[in-house]
């Protein structure tokens, strides 16, 4: 048999045709058509109107050959940019932004991550913010408008349903707002799981700063003050886009509270909504428990304890 396919050209062509044909046609269009390969996660929300608009301005701005939206399962990627990222949270991606190239950091969990006026400020002067920046500018944003016929025109052609009402309100907001309205959902549908640190078991109020009042910690905490906090709580500590750190107030209420508080919330970062000793947070500080050690955090409780006249 073989040897008379191997000798009939024509019948070895169109045999070879079939064969190649039937394999294209399970690997391509059976997952094109099964339900399971296109994963969708429950927690996942449609984009409003201005998301989607902002969405719209990061393809035009060509953000996306600077930065990646995908986090790869790796251990450094995990530990530095969160969770990974899953097949699920990008189902109503058209097209997929995942980038290539990271000249700047993966954004895929940006979300949330900062305050709005953190990215205002970032936008207009990424170099305000993180000295060594080399992103470009983007405040002339806040002088555009959004033009609503043309998201409408965007909207339209990848199928997604918005009412008039949806649309007609995109007129009163800039592109500035709409691109940051799209970097606060970004990878917002995982939940964000707090680094692990390992409980002392002590109760907060009994915890002692192992580096209280230590002349050299407090030296290292002023440094690391400067490169990390200062962006949002001002140089001096007292306040810029996030509040003071020396007066007597913790998340707006007044009275302060211990320093094992302080340790909580540089170690986990802070969420709207998020509870400490039954006061409720409304801003947005980034997590530091993977980015600087325990004798760090508590070297920068021991400088603000310092700046605030206290131990
Ligand atoms: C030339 C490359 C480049 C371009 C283009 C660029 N960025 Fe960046 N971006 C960077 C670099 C580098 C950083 C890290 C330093 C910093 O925070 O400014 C960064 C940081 C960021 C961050 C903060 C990430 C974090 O986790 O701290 C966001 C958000 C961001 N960029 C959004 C954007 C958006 C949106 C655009 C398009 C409008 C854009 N970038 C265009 C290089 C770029
Ligand atoms: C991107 C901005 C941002 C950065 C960076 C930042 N914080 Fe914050 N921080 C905030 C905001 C916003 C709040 C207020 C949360 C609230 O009250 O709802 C806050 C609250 C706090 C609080 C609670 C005290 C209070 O008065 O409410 C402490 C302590 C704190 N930050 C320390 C730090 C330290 C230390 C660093 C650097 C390692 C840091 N923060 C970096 C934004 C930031």
């Amino acid at each position: 048999m073989a040897k008379n396919l191997a000798s009939r050209p024509i019948l070895f062509a169109v045999t070879a045709a079939a064969v190649i044909l039937v394999g294209t046609i399970v690997t391509m269009f059976v997952p094109m058509f099964t339900v399971s390969m296109h994963p969708r996660l429950d927690s996942l929300k449609p984009y409003t109107a201005l998301q989607l608009a902002g969405r719209d301005i990061y393809q035009r701005e060509g953000c996306n050959n600077c930065h990646t939206q995908e986090i790869r399962p790796l251990k450094t990627e995990v530990m530095r940019y969160g969770e990974y990222s899953k097949a699920g949270e990008f189902a109503n991606d058209r097209p997929f932004l995942w980038g290539s190239k990271r000249t700047g950091p993966d954004i895929a969990r940006v979300g949330s991550k900062y305050p709005d006026a953190w990215h205002i400020q970032h936008f207009k002067d990424p170099r305000a913010v993180v000295a060594i920046s080399i992103m470009p500018v983007y405040g002339w944003m806040a002088d555009y408008k959004l033009d609503p016929a043309r998201a409408e025109s965007h909207m339209k052609a990848n199928g997604f349903p918005y009412t008039a009402d949806d649309i007609a309100q995109l007129a009163s907001k800039t592109e500035l707002d709409a691109l940051i309205a799209y970097m606060q959902q970004l990878g917002t549908a995982v939940k964000k799981v707090p680094v692990a640190v390992a409980s002392s078991g002590i109760a907060v109020k009994d915890i002692v700063n192992p580096k209280a009042g230590d002349a050299a910690a407090i030296t290292l905490g002023s440094k690391l003050f400067a490169d990390k906090c200062a962006m949002c709580h001002g140089e001096d500590g007292k306040g810029g886009i996030g509040p003071s750190v020396v007066d007597d107030v913790f998340f707006s209420i007044p009275g302060d509270l211990p320093d094992g508080d302080y340790q909580e919330v540089i170690n986990n970062g802070i969420h709207p909504g998020q509870l400490e000793e039954g006061r409720v947070a409304t801003g947005t500080m980034p997590d530091f428990a993977s980015e600087i050690s325990q004798d760090e955090i508590w070297s920068t409780v021991a400088y603000i304890r310092s700046l605030q006249g206290k131990k």
